[in-house]
């Protein structure tokens, strides 16, 4: 099986790969976005007509939150014309496409987790232009996955994770939103999930749609830090102390507006693979002794 993954580069691109490059019967053509440009037509044209892929999984995306406020163009272009441009031709070459899309999406005014058909309404840049890119997938292909995913961390890359640790080895004291409620996921949990359910699609067809995928347990960003200041001193990450103070959205403003809670509920994915996520804990310290091991190593 060929599987064609974009934006190799970022968190999940390189989670992906690390997984597949193990599996036995899999060619995998990895392209960074030197070597595709997802928002070019005739360069996803060419790509896919010469390569032609038995799966395409795009974790290419335009994950700047904050810039897209003020970079609205190229956001809409990356989120929203690329993943249309792949959806495109993955349809006219009768290739399966998995395409990974936000709880930004929604609007956090729900109080219980959301489910995929629970209506959209945005409250940033970047979650309309995600939104954009959902509805033309949908719309142009229907052998398309959609995979909604939330605060995803991982040792490649930028991600909360890693910040924290950074400003916790740097700082005596750390101030953290604790009123934005959320489900952190590990790349590559989400990685393992995108690729079984890939596989599990092209054997049956009728699971093509719209799936929400992120680790077990809702919790805060506060909350969250306190848990990685925990593991973290643990396994001898941190070697100072840093007291952590849980303030409102409102004292830590931001270009782009959060929803207030943005927990996904992930029963259907879980029923399609027979299968739950582990709690989010498990999956962080997962994830640090990974790159505890990567800088001792
Ligand atoms: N990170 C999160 O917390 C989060 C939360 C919810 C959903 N998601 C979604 O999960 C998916 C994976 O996110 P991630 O955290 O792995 O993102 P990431 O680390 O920012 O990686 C995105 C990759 O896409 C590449 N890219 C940007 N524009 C491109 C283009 N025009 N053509 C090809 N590649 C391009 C970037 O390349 P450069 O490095 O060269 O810019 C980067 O390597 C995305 O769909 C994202 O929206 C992420």
């Amino acid at each position: 099986m060929k599987i064609l993954i974009t934006g190799a580069r970022g968190q999940l691109g390189r989670s992906l790969q690390e997984r597949l490059n193990t599996r036995s019967g899999v060619e995998l053509l990895v392209c960074d976005r030197e070597l595709l440009d997802i928002s070019s037509d005739t360069d996803v044209a060419s790509c896919l007509t010469r390569h032609r892929p038995d799966l395409l999984i795009n974790a290419a995306a335009y994950t700047a939150v904050d810039q897209a406020e003020s970079d609205q163009e190229n956001a809409y272009k990356i989120n929203a014309t690329g993943p249309g441009i792949l959806a495109k031709h993955c349809d006219r070459l009768g290739i399966p496409l998995t395409h990974i899309s936000t709880d930004f999406v929604f609007d956090g005014s729900n109080t219980t987790p959301y489910r995929e058909a629970d209506p959209c309404r945005t409250l940033s840049v970047y979650g309309q232009t995600k939104l954009e890119g959902e509805q033309l997938v949908r719309e142009l292909h229907p052998q398309s996955l959609i995979v909604r995913t939330s605060w995803v961390f991982s040792r490649h890359g930028g991600n909360f994770v890693k910040t924290m640790l950074r400003l916790m080895n740097e700082r005596e004291s750390l101030r953290v939103v604790g009123d934005q409620r959320g489900c952190p996921t590990s790349a590559g949990d989400l990685a393992d999930a995108v690729i079984a359910l890939s596989y599990k699609a092209i054997n049956d067809p009728s699971l093509y749609g719209t799936y929400h995928f992120c680790n077990q347990g809702e919790t805060s960003w506060y909350l969250f830090a306190r848990t990685v200041f925990q593991q973290a001193t643990e396994l001898g990450l941190i070697k100072n102390d840093c007291s952590l103070h849980s303030i409102a959205t409102t004292e830590y403003p931001t270009a782009a507006e959060r929803p207030a809670y943005s927990v996904l509920d992930t029963q259907k994915l879980s029923l399609a693979l027979t299968e739950s996520p582990r709690p989010w804990p498990d999956a962080l310290y997962t994830m640090l002794t990974e790159l505890k091991d990567s800088l001792d190593g």
